[in-house]
């Protein structure tokens, strides 16, 4: 077997049984990061980045509890690393230009190996060069399997994102500095696993465990089911313990740039018949972004049959003895622009965490916003000034939304935490994973101006 066939799982409707460790036998799985095409419209589009010549990043799979094993390799001439968006591993792994490590030149490499402690929807991108590598592909979903079978018939994996095109597939500028002074700059090309509505075969009557994820630079999605034999359980990786209602095309889900969402899906008894995973856009109909098709006789599955998930293990805050911490997110009066070092710069700063913008991913002697002593319990008060929605990514640590000043929020585990237009939301956490944690907006056009810090835990 070829290693690219070998790598092939993007979009894929087989089931991902047994593909858990995938090339633990033999060393490891080595990920190169290279120029690709593809035809994201009529035309190919080229300059684009993925892991093989003409495919959509790869589906990585892992296994809760055992270890992976990836090198990545630079064949660009621009500078990377590569990030596991909400894996909860060792600092040095998290792939952080300067904060954890190097960046990566051309014909370098690094070795990243770590043991997921939790199973879940997860993704990888990089974090130098971000705006360009991102922009032009380089987002892919990880998908780290329990322990034990969830008794699913089939998974589909969709990540969702825009690419901005001309009308002849040629890539337009990934920002603009006014879009990045407001909800960042929108793509105009809107695809799942970089195909424009595609089509996935599954078993009539069958259980199909649906991954969404929003690899997205900026958009906010709103997304339903075209369904309502379906249920929400699992929530930016990990499982939804409480009764979370059905998102309709009159309450959609808010799913914002690096945030996940795993439905349990029966899909329907006759042939020909679908699911549609439906989004809202600015003035366009609601509009299909994938469909799932019934194929075959019915295999006569109920959802009820589904085990709820097994927790991931999670240490619970104890709000009695919590700190608190306030982080204030918005615009700065300073301008100038952050020194990236390697790692591109926009060329401006429009953002700031404590109206103080970020220095830059090479800034040298640069503080931490917050220390956390190692094991103790904290509330972190978040708060948007500006009219812009903000979704807050943290690295390297899990925590639960404890209350907002705008409404009820469910207490899902999450890393990335939507703030709203003037809402101020408390999020709890054990620091339990010592390190220094990028802590950023994930519109990556307020990430590189400005919105970004991090949070060191001792
Ligand atoms: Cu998904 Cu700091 O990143
Ligand atoms: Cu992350
Ligand atoms: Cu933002």
């Amino acid at each position: 077997m070829k290693r690219r066939e070998f790598l092939l799982g993007s979009g894929a409707a087989a089931g991902t049984m047994g593909l858990g460790g995938l090339g633990l036998a033999s060393g490891p799985q080595e990920l190169v990061i290279q120029p690709a095409s593809f035809a994201l419209r009529d035309q190919v589009t080229e300059g684009m980045v993925s892991l093989s010549p003409n495919a959509p990043p790869p589906v990585l799979y892992g296994t809760q509890g055992e270890e992976m094993r990836l090198k990545v390799r630079n064949t660009l001439p621009d500078y990377t690393a590569m990030h596991w968006h909400g894996l909860r591993i060792a600092n040095k792994m998290d792939g952080v230009p300067y904060l954890t490590q190097m960046p990566m030149g051309e014909g370098e490499a690094f070795d990243y190996e770590f043991t997921p402690p939790d199973a879940g929807t997860y993704w990888y991108h990089p974090h130098c060069m971000t705006m360009a590598q991102m922009a032009h592909g380089l987002t892919g979903v990880m998908v780290i399997a329990e322990a034990e079978d969830p008794g699913f018939d089939s998974e589909q994996v969709i990540n969702l994102r825009d690419f901005r095109l001309d009308e002849d597939g040629a890539f337009l500028p990934a920002f603009t500095p006014r879009g990045a002074a407001r909800a960042g700059t929108f793509g105009n090309v809107h695809t799942a696993n970089w195909r424009r509505r595609p089509v996935y075969d599954h078993a009539a009557g069958g259980l199909v465990r649906l991954r969404v994820v929003n690899t997205d630079t900026t958009r906010i999605y709103k997304l339903n089911l075209d369904t309502a034999e379906a249920r929400i359980i699992a929530w930016d990786g990990h499982p939804v313990d409480v009764v979370v209602p059905l998102p309709s095309a009159e309450a959609p889900l808010l799913l914002g740039p690096g945030q996940r969402v795993d439905f349990a899906v029966r899909m329907p008894e006759g042939e020909g018949q679908a699911v549609n995973l439906m989004a809202k856009l600015p003035g366009q109909p609601l509009r299909s972004m994938a469909g799932l098709r019934v194929v075959g006789a019915s295999v006569a599955r109920d959802l009820r049959e589904l085990k709820p998930l097994t927790r991931n293990p999670i240490a619970r805050p104890d709000l009695s003895s919590a700190e608190l911490h306030e982080f204030v997110f918005g615009w700065t009066p300073e301008g100038g622009a952050p020194n990236n070092g390697f790692c591109g710069s926009l060329g401006y700063n429009f953002w700031s965490i404590n109206r103080m913008p970020w220095p830059g991913d090479a800034a040298q002697n640069v503080g931490p916003l917050a220390t956390l002593e190692r094991g103790k319990s904290y509330v972190l008060r978040l708060r948007n000034e500006s009219p812009n929605l903000h979704p807050i990514h943290l690295h390297g640590l899990a925590f639960v939304p404890i209350k907002s000043n705008l409404r009820r929020l469910p207490p899902l585990v999450t890393d990335t935490m939507l703030l709203l237009k003037d809402e101020m939301v408390e999020i709890a956490l054990v620091a339990d994973n010592p390190g220094d944690w990028a802590f950023h907006c994930h519109v990556i056009e307020h990430q590189k101006t400005g919105l970004t810090g991090f949070i060191r835990v001792v």
